[in-house]
């Protein structure tokens, strides 16, 4: 097997960088170069090329590597039921006061960055249980991410391990009735996928859907971003959102830095348009 030297010159890795950037808008200093390299050293072998500037020759020129390249260099951490507070948030706050000014609307929501899909699934138990108590609520989800990968697994609704292990200590009662166990995995049972689509999509480029959103969960994304990129991205966003409509982001995340045309409500939680409140 061929190995790749991790040294590479400057130029070379700000090439890489670069190339990054522009597929994907995920900024990396220089001190990201191990964990880059650490991501992207196995497709090298596999493609039997000896170095990084004959991998940047490849890239340049193919549109399907471009694609492995994004499923290796973004970072896909995710969970079931992730931040507890935005959940608690959601069944106490949000559904209650949303149904009650909407009884015969669908409620529009997108996991914006959604990875795996973990986000969307857990939105999608928590209003199936809202629902329970209030036969009338109705929702749609979609999930978007620019890695095609992570799509790949949403769409199947299978999990196992670390995840599985997590909504197990969260919520056992909503593992049970939304899951088949089978073996080592837990796959999401059919009528939660049935509200819930996955589809390619990257952030710094308007979503070409007409849906305006009620709900738009866009966390732990903005934070691998510069600040022209997350505001170029939240005003992206916004243009698909209803007015008033609420977006949450991440634990790390705040735009209180940013011009944007979001409107605080509380930590993590933010309204579309002025005058919100
Ligand atoms: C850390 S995960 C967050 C997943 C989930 N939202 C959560 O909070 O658990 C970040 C996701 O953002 C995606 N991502 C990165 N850059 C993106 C872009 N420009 N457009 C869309 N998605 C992007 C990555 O592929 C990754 O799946």
């Amino acid at each position: 097997m061929i190995d790749i030297e991790a040294t590479v010159d400057p130029a070379t890795q700000s090439a890489l960088f670069a190339r990054v950037r522009r597929h994907t808008g995920i900024v990396m200093a220089d001190r990201k170069w191990t964990l880059l390299h650490g991501r992207l050293r196995r497709r090298l072998q596999a493609l039997e090329l000896a170095s990084y500037r004959d991998y940047l020759a490849v890239l340049d020129q193919s549109a399907e590597e471009v694609g492995h390249f994004i499923d290796l260099v973004t970072t896909n951490e995710t969970s079931f039921f992730r931040t507890p507070r935005i959940w608690d948030y959601l069944w106490h706050g949000f559904l209650p006061a949303w149904h009650a000014a909407h009884p015969a609307a669908t409620l529009q929501v997108w996991s914006a960055a959604a990875s795996t899909g973990e986000e969307a699934y857990s939105a999608a138990m928590l209003f199936e249980e809202f629902r329970e108590q209030h036969p009338a609520f109705r929702y749609r989800i979609l999930g978007t991410d620019i890695a095609n990968r992570v799509l790949d697994v949403g769409r199947a609704g299978q999990y196992l391990g670390r995840n599985i292990d997590g909504l197990r200590k969260l919520r056992p009662a909503m593992l049970e009735k939304y899951f088949r166990p089978q073996d080592e995995t837990c796959t999401v049972l059919p009528a939660l996928r049935a509200g819930v689509s996955f589809r390619p999509h990257n952030l710094y480029q308007p979503l070409p859907d007409p849906t305006r959103f009620d709900l738009v969960l866009l966390r732990n994304v903005l934070i691998y971003f510069d600040e022209a990129g997350q505001e170029a991205v939240l005003e992206n966003v916004r243009q698909s959102m209803a007015e008033r409509a609420v977006l949450l982001v991440g634990e790390s995340e705040s735009l209180s830095r940013l011009r944007t045309g979001f409107v605080y409500q509380q930590p993590l939680i933010y309204r579309n348009g002025p005058g919100a409140g």
